[in-house]
C-alpha cells in the first residue's frame, strides 16, 4: 500500500501462472485505477514486451517476470529514473539474495561481465490520475515498469546472457528474488519524490553504469554510431563521443565494443 510516501511499500502482489504480459495487464489496470505500488508477477508469459518494441521470451518458471505501477509527481524529464529505481533495486536483491553485483548497461539491462541478466521496460500510462489522486503524493502520472530477470535461463542463444543460478552457482527461488526486489524498491520509490532523492538515484545509475567509458556502437532508427559513451546526463540520456562530435542519445540499441585484432567487434 502507497499509504504516507513516508514509509512507502508496494500494495498487491497479483500473481499469474500464464499471462500475456504483465506489462500489458498492468497499463490496463492503471487506466482502470490500480493504486500506485500494485504488482503483476507470471510463471509465463505468452506475449513478452522487450525494449524497442521486440518480444521478451523466457520458458515457464525460468525467470522472473514482473510489472509493478508507480504513480509519481515527476516532470517528463525525470521519468527515466523510474526505470532507473527499479534495475537498481533488482540489482540491490541480486546482491542481497545471490550474493551478486550487477552493473547496469545503459538505458536499464542489468550484465554480469557483460552478460545480460536482466532487461526492464517502463511504459508510460497515457491517461492522467483521476482528479481526486492529482496533487497527492503518488498521485500523478502513471509508469508501469517490468523486469525480466533470468532465474535458471540464460535467455535466447545468440543474446549472451546469463542466470542468476549461473551466476550464483545456487538456484534461488523466484519469490524470493521478487520479495528482495520489492523490500529494495521501496527506499528507491521514496527517492523519487524529492529532489535529494532523484539525485542520490542517478548518482547510483552513473555509478553502476557500467556503459560509460565503453567503446559503444548505436543502432538509431536512421543510422549507427561508434564512440566513446562519456556522460549520462541529468535526464538519463547518453553523450556518445564521435568522430563528428558529441552525441546525445535519448534511445536506441546499445553494444559494447572492444578492440580485436584492429577491429571493432560487440562483447
Ligand atoms: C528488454 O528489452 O530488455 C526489456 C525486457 C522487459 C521484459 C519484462 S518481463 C515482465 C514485463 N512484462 C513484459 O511484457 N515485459 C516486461
Amino acid at each position: 500500500m502507497s499509504g504516507p510516501l513516508g514509509h512507502w511499500r508496494h500494495a498487491e502482489v497479483r500473481r499469474f501462472a500464464e499471462i500475456d504480459s504483465t506489462n500489458r495487464y498492468m497499463v490496463a489496470e492503471a487506466r482502470a485505477g490500480a493504486p500506485d505500488g500494485t504488482v503483476a508477477v507470471a510463471d509465463h508469459q505468452s506475449a513478452g514486451r522487450g525494449r524497442l518494441d521486440r518480444r521478451w521470451e523466457a520458458p515457464a518458471g525460468t525467470a522472473l517476470l514482473a510489472s509493478v505501477l508507480l504513480r509519481v509527481d515527476l516532470r517528463p524529464a525525470d521519468l527515466f529514473l523510474c526505470a532507473a529505481a527499479v534495475a537498481l533495486a533488482a540489482a540491490d536483491a541480486c546482491r542481497k539474495v545471490a550474493g551478486i553485483e550487477p552493473s547496469v548497461k545503459w538505458p536499464n539491462d542489468l550484465l554480469v561481465d557483460g552478460r545480460k541478466l536482466a532487461g526492464v521496460l517502463a511504459e508510460l500510462v497515457d491517461v492522467a490520475s483521476p482528479p481526486s489522486a492529482r496533487g497527492v503524493p503518488g498521485g500523478g502520472t502513471a509508469v508501469v515498469v517490468g523486469i525480466g530477470l533470468n532465474l535458471t535461463w540464460p535467455g535466447p542463444e545468440g543474446v549472451g546472457g546469463t542466470s542468476l543460478a549461473d551466476e550464483a552457482g545456487v538456484e534461488v527461488e523466484r519469490d524470493v528474488v521478487l520479495d528482495a526486489l520489492l523490500e529494495a524498491l521501496a527506499p528507491r520509490r521514496r527517492a523519487l519524490e524529492d529532489p535529494g532523492g532523484r539525485r542520490r538515484l542517478l548518482d547510483d545509475l552513473r555509478q553502476r553504469c557500467v556503459t560509460l567509458g565503453q567503446l559503444v556502437s548505436v543502432e538509431l532508427p536512421a543510422e549507427t554510431i561508434e564512440g566513446t559513451a562519456t556522460e549520462l546526463t541529468d535526464h538519463g540520456h547518453l553523450v556518445v563521443r564521435t568522430a563528428t562530435g558529441p552525441r546525445e542519445i535519448t534511445a536506441g540499441d546499445v553494444v559494447h565494443l572492444r578492440e580485436s585484432g584492429g577491429r571493432r567487434v560487440g562483447q
